[in-house]
């Protein structure tokens, strides 16, 4: 059995291939919202749809398709909920797995957290275009790395003085670049599939992960995801997982491609997508969600997660569908003939850059740990 074959075979249940018109047929119109500043509005664009959310194909939030269904763990922790959260076995726990003494890491509540933390202990600037919760303004230089929206890997001889690492363990199959005197931002969110948990670290000198504790609210981290993220943990196939997104990357980019979308090169767990204007409102009537990228100042792309490969077949008749909505038989109609389009996107196209060396399109060498 292939590496991706496994971690198909582990793969939390996907949405079905098609979808059911619903009970009125598909024919009347409804008012999907505008996109989300961050993505990962699956969720609102199921209720607009009158849909379960499950239902809902949503790669508009990059995690990882082969991680195991995190309710699944969760539900086996939840009496954790009657007592007040204690990090302190979890924050060991990931401190073993990454491979730092426990006084380098601080757990946070998602990697939005520890962004704000480290933001207000230090400040900082980024490079656009950049994801919207890094600060903007002070004198250390931020990068996501893989960057979002472009999903590059920033070369081995490019410095920031933070490294936001969300997507890095996905695109390398190790857990940090690894710089000595960089501040490190992660996200556990993308790596174990579970938005709704709430898990983030900061990795840094002691001192700083000191000052940085103190800003933290007290009971930051839930108790349930605190007890659940040494089992979430014990699960973790990084390598596995690299390697079989690596797959399905090249599996959903030569879709893109064949559908006149022009995706450019990403070492992430999403693609991003030039000539994409409007393909969210195309896809969303097919029960399919993409970030759209007016956000980051590009309105005509489009970030598309990696899916598994269930969803790559969703995508597929998603694309065929909605470019050829005459050939649609009986049965395979969009969800709602009418979608009212929120957002017209116009204008010229932004170049993207993503630091010296690395203009869009190219592919930085992996810098390994
Ligand atoms: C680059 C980057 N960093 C951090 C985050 C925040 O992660 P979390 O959901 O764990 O707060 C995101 C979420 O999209 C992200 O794209």
């Amino acid at each position: 059995m292939s590496r991706l074959s496994a971690a198909r075979a582990t793969t939390r249940p996907a949405p079905p291939a098609t979808t059911d018109p619903g009970p009125h047929g598909g024919s009347w119109d409804v008012a999907v919202p505008p996109p989300a500043r961050h993505g990962g509005d699956g969720a609102r664009v199921a209720a607009a749809l009158g849909l379960d959310p499950a239902d809902v194909l949503d790669l508009s939030a990059s995690v990882n398709p082969l991680a195991p269904d995190v309710a699944v763990v969760a539900a086996r922790h939840l009496r954790s909920l009657r007592c007040y959260p204690d990090p302190a076995a979890a924050g060991d726990a990931l401190a073993e797995a990454i491979g730092v003494d426990r006084s380098r890491l601080l757990l946070t509540n998602g990697g939005a957290e520890a962004i704000a933390l480290v933001a207000a202990e230090i400040g900082g600037h980024v490079d656009e275009p950049e994801f919207a919760l890094h600060p903007r303004g002070g004198a250390p230089r931020w990068r996501s790395n893989p960057h979002n929206p472009t999903g590059l890997l920033a070369p081995a001889g490019e410095h920031a003085a933070v490294w936001d690492e969300a997507f890095y363990p996905l695109a390398t199959g190790t857990w940090t670049r690894g710089d000595p005197d960089a501040v490190v931002v992660g996200s556990l969110t993308k790596l174990l599939a579970c938005p709704g948990l709430r898990l983030g670290y900061v990795l840094a000198d002691p001192d700083l992960v000191d000052r940085v504790r103190r800003r933290q609210p007290g009971w930051s981290v839930s108790g349930l995801a605190a007890a659940a993220l040494p089992e979430l943990l014990a699960t973790a196939d990084l390598p596995g997982w690299s390697a079989g997104i690596a797959e399905l990357r090249a599996e959903l980019t030569a879709l893109l491609h064949a559908h006149g979308l022009e995706p450019l090169a990403s070492d992430a767990n999403f693609v991003l997508c030039r000539r994409a204007a409007g393909l969210r409102s195309r896809l969303i009537p097919h029960g399919v969600v993409v970030r759209d990228c007016a956000t980051f100042g590009l309105p005509d792309h489009a970030r598309v997660a990696v899916p598994d490969a269930t969803g790559l077949d969703r995508l597929r008749i998603a694309l065929e569908r909605s470019a050829a909505p005459e050939t649609a038989v009986p049965g395979t109609a969009p969800l709602r003939r009418s979608v009212l389009a929120t957002a017209t996107r116009s204008g010229d196209q932004p170049a993207i850059t993503t630091g010296p060396g690395t203009p869009p399109g190219s592919r930085p060498g992996r810098h390994e740990p």
